[in-house]
């Protein structure tokens, strides 16, 4: 029999912690889940409403940067694990908007340290797991992969605020001995994305025949991962994860942006029953990122071989599952771009 568990999960209301509480909630009925979110524009209750009326379920609108909010929580509940996927994700928004990233991540992360310490000392039941990027290891060239051995090299200031936030997790764990694991994965998609990243953003964009701004040459190349495989590696670490170590998850599924972007393109063609070629006419070439990393790619020999964990989905399928979910959900597709999300939706759009 499962032990009863009370897990917070920072970030719960965004897109993977949405997935993640979803999972947890309908898997583990002995648990209480309690997601932690400021919702701000990523984090949205409709991504939750499968669970809003579980009893295993609570939720707590609480800005992970206020110390005394989050004291009164500590104070009302005993957590056994905390998961925090709460933080600022985007990396463009991070080259507009620095300090944000740095106040949340970094600051928002060690108020969430400091509260688990005081609350847990080195209890070795509890864990404090951190939901982190490959980013933080910087750009790969044509070959190589990270793995949990890379040195840092953060180059945004989104990856250098999470490689921040990671080096505090683990500071908490040399200095007071918190029971701290970490993963590090890559790109994910899926479902409920906010249509900000690639993938939902040019869904969104040939659903209305806006153009698809490719930056640079669109060579570069990302590894990624359907959500709800990295979900189940999430729990696995949960559960099987060592004290005090990292994972990397990764899809093993490496894309070029413009081949990705083809693919995407012919998979809309088709259920949208335009004229093939239909979308790929939206494409245009655009001025790159600033400091655009080339190349990420994840070795996940670790947690496959420790923890059993594999990907199970192919690109194309997870694909076609995230486009379908778009097609079917144009109601929140709207909820997301208009009304209170307006602005956020319009400073990235006009920006591009
Ligand atoms: P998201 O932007 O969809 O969700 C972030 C959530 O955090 C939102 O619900 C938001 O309301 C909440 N939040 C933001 N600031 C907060 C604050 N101050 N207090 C409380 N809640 C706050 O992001 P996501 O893509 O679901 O990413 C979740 C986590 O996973 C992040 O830590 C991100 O760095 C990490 N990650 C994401 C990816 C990816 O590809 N999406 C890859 C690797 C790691
Ligand atoms: P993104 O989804 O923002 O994730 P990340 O920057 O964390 O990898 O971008 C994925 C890739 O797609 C990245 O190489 C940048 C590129 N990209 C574009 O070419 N155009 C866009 O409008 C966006 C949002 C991203």
């Amino acid at each position: 029999m499962i032990a009863s568990k009370n897990i917070l999960v920072t970030g719960g209301a965004g897109f993977i912690g949405s997935h993640l509480v979803k999972h947890l909630v309908a898997k583990y009925p002995e648990y209480t889940v309690f997601n932690l979110d400021a919702l701000r524009y990523s984090g949205n209750l409709e991504n939750l409403k499968e669970v809003k009326d579980q009893k295993n379920y609570r939720f707590l609108h609480i800005d992970i940067t206020d110390l005394d909010r989050l004291k009164e929580v500590f104070a009302r509940h005993s957590f056994d694990f905390i998961i925090h996927l709460a933080a600022e994700s985007h990396v463009d928004r991070s080259i507009k908007e620095p300090f944000i990233f740095s106040h949340v991540n970094i600051l928002g992360t060690q108020n969430l340290l400091h509260l688990a310490k005081d609350q847990w000392g080195t209890n070795a039941d509890k864990r404090f797991y951190h939901i982190s990027t490959d980013e933080v290891f910087g750009s790969l060239e044509e070959t190589g992969k990270f793995n949990e051995k890379t040195p840092y090299d953060p180059r945004s200031p989104y990856s250098a605020s999470k490689a921040s936030s990671d080096h505090l997790v683990r500071a908490y764990f040399h200095t007071y001995g918190l029971p701290i694991v970490i993963s590090n994965c890559s790109n994910n998609y899926g479902p409920n994305q906010f249509p900000e990243k690639l993938i939902p953003l040019f869904i969104n964009n040939i659903l209305n025949n806006k153009p698809l701004p490719v930056y640079g040459t669109g060579e570069n190349i990302r590894d990624w991962l359907f959500v709800q495989d990295h979900v189940q590696a999430i729990d696995c670490i949960l559960h099987q994860g060592k004290i005090g170590e990292t994972y990397c998850i990764g899809g093993n599924n490496e894309w070029t942006n413009i081949a990705l972007i083809k693919e995407l393109c012919a998979q809309m063609d088709k259920k949208l029953q335009r004229n093939n070629g239909a979308s790929e006419k939206l494409i245009q070439f655009v001025s790159d990122r600033a400091g655009h990393d080339f190349r990420y790619a994840i070795d996940s020999s670790k947690i496959q071989n420790d923890l059993g964990w594999t990907p199970t989905h192919t690109f194309e399928q997870g694909l076609s599952k995230t486009i379908d979910w778009y097609l079917a959900n144009s109601a929140w597709l709207q909820n997301v771009t208009t009304g209170k999300y307006q602005q956020y939706y319009a400073e990235m759009y006009n920006s591009k």
